[in-house]
């Protein structure tokens, strides 16, 4: 999944063709705009200090002893007071360090570069307006979490400028297609001549991980990097398409008979998915380092259970339904007893990130192979 290898069999020729096809198209690319209106903090400001400031300025790090993370904590000031003097953006101290010239300048200037002036001109607009925080937000509200349940999906291209990574693909349970993870989509291929049949639109950017369930649903890993994950349980046969491009599209973001269920959203991408081996029970992990484990067909969260000291990039089952293993970027893997909730046994040898784990039919050998190029 993440080392690629060549090989010559029927999924790897249908990677290429749809890589072949995804390369006609273009990607759409955000940048910041100057508001007509007022400027709205959540809107205009919000998005400027995640990109540029959270990174020193979270709840963990508060560098100056200044926590950007919600309107309430950006005006309590960190170390000085209130960076923010409203309706006079020339008197606040944020505009002064975010136009300095000098060693105080924010961000530092050893380490990034100056804001564009466009983007200081909007948080001064904002500020001479009053510094307001827009009506129906809290200002305590966790500014992170705002933005994201705000964000909106971009439509995929209609074709596809560059090639993109293909990180996730599987076969229909009747193998007669294959689901691939495009850009803020999956793709439907036909599986015996390669034809695209089908795209459906997903929020997240990228899939992960696909597993289809025994009721036929899809369930999906995935996420923006650094921005959200979820894992979402889809209906790929439902929905009324749209024709684009000359390819039927349907909308798995807002189609409720398409897009079924979010079974979780965290803070970056869920990048594994496994189904024990009754149906059962659905789990997923990523970059949050939990293991979440849901009850099927339910939806029920069971377990919640965090062990591993960072990314977890393979899970598998054992037959037995109560173990799990999983292999990180922590170097380890691990073996997990859902019963105990907790890690039964940890595997050091790898001393390099875990990429993949496995676990034979009978139960009794768990394989695990990552960047020290070894199978153990
Ligand atoms: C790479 C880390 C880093 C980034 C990115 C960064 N800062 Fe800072 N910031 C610091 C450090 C370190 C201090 C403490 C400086 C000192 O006390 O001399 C600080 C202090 C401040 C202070 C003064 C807080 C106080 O009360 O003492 C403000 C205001 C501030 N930063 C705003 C910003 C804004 C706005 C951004 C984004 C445009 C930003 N910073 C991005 C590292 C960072």
């Amino acid at each position: 999944m993440f080392n690629g290898s060549r090989c010559c069999c029927i999924l790897c020729a249908l990677v290429g063709l749809a890589l072949a096809w995804l390369m006609l198209a273009s990607v759409p690319v955000g940048q910041a705009q100057t508001p007509s209106g007022p400027v709205s903090f959540i809107n205009d400001v919000a998005p400027i200090l995640k990109e540029n400031c959270f990174a020193c300025h979270d709840a963990k790090k508060k560098k100056g002893k200044f926590e950007m993370t919600s309107y309430e904590n950006i005006r309590k000031g960190g170390t000085k007071d209130d960076p923010i003097v409203p309706g006079k953006s020339r008197e606040s101290i944020i505009i002064d360090l975010l136009t300095s010239t000098g060693v105080t300048r924010m961000p530092p200037k050893e380490l990034a570069d100056a804001l564009p002036p466009e983007k200081i001109a909007i948080i001064a607009r904002w500020i001479d307006e009053g510094a307001k925080l827009d009506a129906g937000v809290d200002a305590k509200a966790e500014l992170v979490r705002e933005l994201r349940v705000r964000w909106k999906p971009p439509q995929p291209p209609v074709a596809y400028k560059y090639p993109i990574n293909i990180n996730a693909l599987v076969f229909t349970p009747d193998s007669k297609k294959v689901v691939v993870g495009g850009h803020h989509e999956l793709t439907v291929w036909d599986a015996a001549n390669g034809k695209l049949e089908k795209r459906i639109f997903t929020r997240a950017e990228r899939a992960y991980s696909l597993v289809f369930l025994p009721d036929g649903k899809l369930a999906v890993a995935g996420g923006r990097p650094g921005q959200e994950g979820d894992v979402r349980i889809y209906n790929i046969n439902a929905g009324k398409p749209t024709m684009i491009g000359g390819v039927p599209a349907i909308d798995g973001v807002n189609d409720k008979t398409v897009f079924l269920q979010e079974l979780v959203q965290t803070d970056d991408a869920i990048l594994t998915l496994a189904l024990s081996p009754d149906g059962k029970k659905l789990a997923s992990a990523g970059t949050d380092r939990l293991l979440r484990v849901w009850d099927l067909p339910s939806g029920k969260l069971e377990h919640t259970i965090e062990n591993h000291a960072d990314w977890v990039f393979g899970l598998a089952f054992a037959p037995d339904g109560k173990h799990l293993a999983t292999s990180s970027r922590d170097k380890t893997a691990k073996v997990w007893d859902l019963g105990a909730k907790e890690s039964a046994l940890t595997f050091p040898d790898h001393q390099q990130p875990v990429y993949a784990v496995a676990i034979t039919s009978d139960g009794k050998l768990g394989i695990s192979c990552g960047e020290d190029n070894q199978v153990r």
